[in-house]
């Protein structure tokens, strides 16, 4: 059961549910380590990322119990602070529990998580800034080791705006006295949803959003209860679902704020997009022009959603240009599309898509997460059968995907 088949042709309409945000959740379990009380998170995706997670945290100690939407996370009792291979390997994200042990333990021993399609994902930029607080972090047999050697909130300025770097520093420097200061920090919706829960839990953080974040170590950390954010890049892809479909589409559970981005693309293409007070409304129709888009930090246009607008570019006649800035080999999704007929071109990392009447059906193969998702919408677009493979890529982060598309009326199983 890893494949979907997927005939195109039909506009898509209804409305669709979006999920609570993977990226958002998966730093917020791993600050859960740092509690001395019961975390209850709310809106939480059913993910194999999310899975993943879970078992990490049980590795370490804690208890994890799902109830349909709602995690129940319990680390009063952790006493380990080894994050084995098996786990790192299986998600790159577990590497954000690095953070939370120095703050709890002063202490943390974590697998060099694996690199995946997209790219090599260093840590170095996590390594220098915890090392700033005077945490020693040694690297060797695979493993990252991080002990306290004096440590001291301090002034930290990040070559780049990582958003996982920035996430394991505002988690370490949480517990760690005195006044820490990230320059130059990841301005995602995800730190800011962090911060949140965060100091629900009793920690001292400003800033979170803006480019300077301020955290003042405190002694400790309670339970909390909280709702994360909804994701942001699924309710992109299904806002590019309505477009490439020339249907009519109805989000509900999204933060405008966070489409910001996407939407002004969207409507440079001549899609019509219609905010309202309970979501937003997408639709599609016969008279798109080609664009350009180029992928920034936050609040630029998000690489995670890069696929997908390829897609959208493949079907729009013209041509459009792509830059990826963020990731040195986000584009494993174009040989797929080419197999669909798409006309794109690379040069390092611009891409130029000439976008085409018609996309025909094909046997593609889901490369990575969000590649899997550019697969889906090119589908959408083609009239004959697609069938996508390794489709659990598609299911690392985006929740009964299928089940949802099928709802809004597309022509899709899994089988
Ligand atoms: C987060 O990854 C997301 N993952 C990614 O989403 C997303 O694409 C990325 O941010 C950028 O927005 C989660 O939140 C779990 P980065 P992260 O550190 O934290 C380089 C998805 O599809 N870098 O901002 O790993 C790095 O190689 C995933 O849900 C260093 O050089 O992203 C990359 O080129 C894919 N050294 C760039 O920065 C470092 O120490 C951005 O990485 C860290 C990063």
């Amino acid at each position: 059961m890893n494949s979907l088949r997927l005939r195109g042709g039909r506009r898509l309409k209804g409305q669709v549910e979006i999920s609570g945000s993977k990226n958002a959740t998966l730093p917020i379990m791993a600050a859960s380590l740092m509690s001395m009380g019961e975390v209850v998170l709310s809106g939480v995706p059913d993910l194999e990322d999310i899975n993943v997670m879970s078992m990490a945290l049980e590795i370490l100690g804690a208890k994890v119990k799902r109830e349909a939407s709602v995690l129940v996370i319990d680390a009063r009792t952790i006493n380990n602070y080894e994050l084995p291979e098996s786990i790192s390997r299986k998600m790159r994200a577990s590497n954000l529990v690095m953070g939370a042990l120095l703050g709890r333990f002063q202490r943390a021993r974590v697998a060099y998580p694996g690199g995946c399609a997209i790219g090599v994902r260093p840590m170095d930029l996590h390594l220098k800034g915890l090392r700033n607080l005077g945490y020693e972090l040694t690297e060797e047999y695979g493993f990252m080791e991080g002990k306290a050697q004096g440590i001291m909130g301090k002034e930290i300025l990040l070559d780049f705006p990582s958003v996982g770097a920035t996430e394991n520093i505002i988690m370490a420097a949480a517990l760690t006295p005195g006044i820490t200061t990230i320059r130059n920090a990841a301005r995602e919706p995800e730190i800011t949803d962090l911060q949140n829960f965060l100091n629900g839990m009793g920690a001292r953080i400003t800033g979170a959003g803006l480019d300077t974040v301020h955290i003042e170590g405190v002694e400790r950390l309670n339970g909390v209860e909280y709702r994360v954010i909804p994701d942001r890049i699924e309710a992109g892809t299904f806002m590019v679902a309505a477009a490439i479909s020339r249907g009519e589409v109805f989000l509900e559970n999204v933060v405008l704020e966070h489409l910001q981005p996407l939407i002004a693309k969207l409507r440079e293409i001549g899609v019509d997009v219609i905010p309202k007070s309970s979501g937003v409304r997408v639709i599609g129709n016969h008279k798109y022009r080609p664009t350009d888009i180029k992928t920034m930090p936050y609040p630029g246009f998000p690489t995670d959603m890069q696929p997908q607008m390829m897609a959208l570019f493949a079907a729009i006649p013209g041509t459009s240009i792509i830059v990826e800035t963020i990731f040195e080999n986000r584009y494993m999704h174009v040989q797929e599309l080419r197999r669909m007929g798409a006309d794109i071109k690379l040069e390092g990392r611009i891409a130029i898509v000439k976008g085409k009447t018609a996309l025909e059906g094909a046997t593609v193969e889901a490369t990575d997460l969000r590649a899997g998702a550019a697969l889906i919408l090119a589908a959408l677009f083609a009239h004959e059968e697609t069938i996508i493979s390794k489709v659990e890529h598609i299911d690392r982060g985006y929740e009964k995907i299928h089940e949802k598309l099928e709802k809004l009326g597309a022509d899709i199983r899994r089988v």
